[in-house]
């Protein structure tokens, strides 16, 4: 990047990063994900590393974040409330230890002490002979806000400090003089107990449910619920809004308030572990899962543990705490910057992530329709490193608004394909391109169009190679034919090569065709012909769904098969198999109106059906299948018996966004028929959200209500 343009993202970041932070951190206002906003932080940091000169005094790389709002008296902090550096992956914690290494100028064997990291709002109690008497929220990190009579109502916070038993004090392994110590300053000084104030996701579900019947604006998540109860001035809101504290750190004062000196760490209490049971001797709340690790491998397994059991905490966290548990250490190693080097946040990966678009290609399916894929800067979100996203269509880059060179937010969770959230236009420089609809099929070159009232643009040539690629590809795929050991990528060089056409075309190939390819030995061409063998006999549902019909999913497939079974077994007098021949023989003699009449089909579905057996290239193909020697087989079929379906009895469903193996209509239509009800609008009475691609803001409301969300795999199978 050339000077002047560095100097203009920099000053386009720093306006952005600051609108957030402001909406964030002073108005209680989510406006990009945490996640997010650390990319740009990101970005800004790298720019300023390499443009020194254009590091401004009031960039946010430059303070601490949370300014502090007017409504509350201000409390000073006695040790400054400093802020954690990120560690993302095993490398960055190597690194860490590294770096506390160099700047000891030692090798480092530290016993580390283990923390969840919780997601809320970090508080500052401070108790003066052991009584309660302020509580301040962090705010610039020098002076906060003082929250007490909102922190007071949390019915875990203890407004007089539990005093601990000498035979529990001993148990920590403090010595007899350390026990007098401590008694005699819990009794006279100053103790300030600093934690996470949060919020359970049960309760977070419940005051959701409640405020929607009350007709009142929906809580966006736990750490923003949190943040809003404690940061308003009326305490029964936050008491309303149950929330929790857990201690994590403890600062012990002699004297009294307007003398007290600090304690530096360890000259009372030696270790982190000891602090966290003595915080729980005092009457916090403690967590179970903290604990000591001997070694960095040791950290890791922590995470890995912890990361699994993520889902079942009851609270938010978003990632672990890893500190020195030698509380010397705290002392020698002390603070560089905004944050301590004898502690790490060692966090989860973000599930939102800034990049920017550096392309867009357009790819053909199955059915020939051109799909939009964003080409981004590789970026890692949710443990992977991503460096494409899907578009669905061309209206979706219109509804986006988005142009190439684009910075925008995605998201992923778990293994679902990341999606582009939304564009930062403010970060626009001018250079950007707008993205055109494809005028003819990238791979072919063929005509395109839009079909009626679709979005999609289809490419109109049946030879397609792409287009055949997905076919095959969907004809060989587990739900289908299932052809173990035969993938796209073999199927990519059968069609490059010109072996196979089409899907019939795979029960020709002889030995002689695959020993020719790249990476085909004897055994493999074997196991493929095997397998292409054994596939000559096809269950029916299976081989309906295989030919890539538009609108029919394995669901459809099943019923369409189940209807024209006992037909067919007749015409085939019990034989256990009947022809391809026949097949089509009995799909000819029915008409438009029989496929729309179909139960659990309706018109759109019955229309593709029939159309699909009028066209003289699809039955050109089945011919060739009959040719081929494809028999259709019984015995499949006639081991499955009907069960009865309790999952839908009386439960309401609520579905959004688009789905792909059945429309809406027949998924609304199947859920009647098993005994559900289908309702517009997610309440607190909906059973189940069935998601879509491309949910619409029935996807968040369900989440803020608690409604367990099912996909449509997971409907499929519920089915
Ligand atoms: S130790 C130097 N321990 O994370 C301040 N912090 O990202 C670090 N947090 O503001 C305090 N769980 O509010 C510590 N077990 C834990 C924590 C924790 C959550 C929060 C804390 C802090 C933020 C930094």
């Amino acid at each position: 990047m050339i000077k002047a343009e560095a100097k203009k993202r920099i000053e386009k970041l720093t306006k952005e990063i600051d609108f957030h932070r402001y909406n964030y951190h002073v108005l209680d206002k989510e406006t990009l994900a945490p996640a997010a906003l650390d990319n740009l932080k990101a970005e800004l940091f790298r720019l300023e590393n390499e443009f020194p000169e254009f590091i401004f005094p009031s960039s946010p790389t430059q303070r601490v974040a949370g300014a502090v709002s007017g409504k509350f008296k201000k409390t000073i902090h006695s040790l400054p409330m400093i802020s954690l550096f990120d560690a993302f992956s095993q490398n960055d914690i190597l690194a860490w230890q590294e770096r506390n290494e160099n700047y000891l100028k030692k090798t480092l064997k530290p016993i580390y002490y283990c923390e969840l990291k919780l997601d809320g709002l970090a508080i500052n109690i401070k108790y003066e002979k052991g009584l309660f008497i302020l509580a301040g929220t962090r705010g610039d990190g020098k002076v906060g806000e003082n929250v007490s009579s909102n922190v007071k109502v949390i019915a875990s916070v203890p407004l007089n400090l539990r005093r601990p038993e000498i035979s529990e004090l001993k148990a920590l392994g403090l010595s007899e003089i350390e026990i007098k110590n401590f008694l005699e300053l819990l009794e006279k000084g100053i103790i300030e107990v600093r934690g996470e104030a949060i919020m359970t996701k049960k309760v977070f579900v419940e005051l959701n449910k409640r405020y929607q019947a009350e007709g009142k604006t929906l809580l966006a998540n736990t750490r923003n619920a949190v943040a809003g109860s404690i940061r308003q001035l009326d305490s029964r809101i936050s008491a309303e809004r149950k929330l929790d504290f857990y201690a994590y750190d403890i600062i012990f004062s002699s004297g009294k308030d307007s003398d007290s000196k600090v304690l530096s760490r360890g000259e009372l209490i030696k270790t982190r572990g000891a602090a966290d049971k003595l915080a729980s001797l005092l009457g916090f709340k403690s967590l179970k899962y903290n604990t000591l690790c001997q070694g960095l491998e040791d950290v890791f397994s922590f995470y890995k543990e912890i990361e699994k059991k993520r889902e079942a905490l009851a609270f938010e966290i978003d990632g672990v705490v890893v500190k020195f548990d030698d509380l010397k250490m705290w002392e020698i190693l002390g603070v560089v910057g905004k944050a301590p080097r004898y502690m790490m946040a060692y966090k989860f990966s973000a599930e939102q992530a800034t990049t920017r678009i550096k392309n867009i290609i357009w790819q053909v399916g199955r059915t020939g329709a051109l799909t939009p894929t964003a080409v981004l800067e590789p970026v890692r979100v949710a443990g992977a490193l991503i460096s494409r996203s899907t578009l669905h269509n061309f209206d979706e880059i219109r509804r986006l608004d988005l142009m190439i060179g684009d910075t925008i937010v995605i998201e992923r969770s778990g293994d679902v394909i990341p999606k582009v959230i939304s564009v930062l236009k403010n970060l626009r420089s001018g250079e950007e391109k707008i993205i055109k609809a494809p005028k003819i099929c990238p791979i072919c070159e063929g005509k395109i169009d839009r079909v009626g009232e679709e979005v999609a643009y289809r490419c109109l040539n049946k030879n397609c190679y792409a287009v055949n690629l997905r076919k095959i590809s969907h004809f060989i795929s587990k739900g289908a034919v299932d052809m173990e050991g035969v993938g796209p990528k073999v199927i990519e060089q059968f069609l490059e090569i010109g072996l196979i056409k089409d899907a019939a075309d795979l029960y020709t190939l002889k030995k002689e065709d695959l020993l020719s390819l790249e990476r085909f030995a004897e055994k493999k061409a074997d196991n493929v012909l095997k397998i292409i063998e054994i596939k000559k006999k096809i269950d029916l549902a299976h081989f309906i769904f295989a030919l890539g019909i538009r609108h029919v999913g394995e669901e459809t497939a099943e019923i369409i098969s189940k209807l024209l079974i006992s037909d067919l077994e007749m015409m085939e007098k019990g034989k256990g198999v009947f022809s391809i021949a026949s097949l089509i023989k009995y799909f000819l003699s029915k008409n438009l109106d029989y496929f729309q009449q179909i139960n659990g089909l309706g018109p759109i579905m019955g229309e593709s059906i029939y159309n699909y057996f009028q066209d003289e290239h699809n039955l050109n193909l089945l011919k060739k299948f009959d040719d081929n020697g494809v028999e259709i087989s019984l015995t499949a079929f006639l081991k499955k018996t009907k069960i009865e379906n309790k999952n839908f009895k009386d439960k309401t469903f609520v579905l959004t966004g688009s789905l792909l193996s059945l429309t809406r209509e027949t998924a609304k239509d199947k859920i009647k028929e098993l005994g559900g009800k289908v309702s517009a609008d997610v309440s607190v009475k909906t059973d189940y959200l069935l998601l879509g691609d491309d949910p619409g803001s029935k996807f968040e409301k369900a989440k803020k209500l608690g409604v367990k969300i099912i996909t449509e795999e997971e409907f499929l199978k519920m089915i």
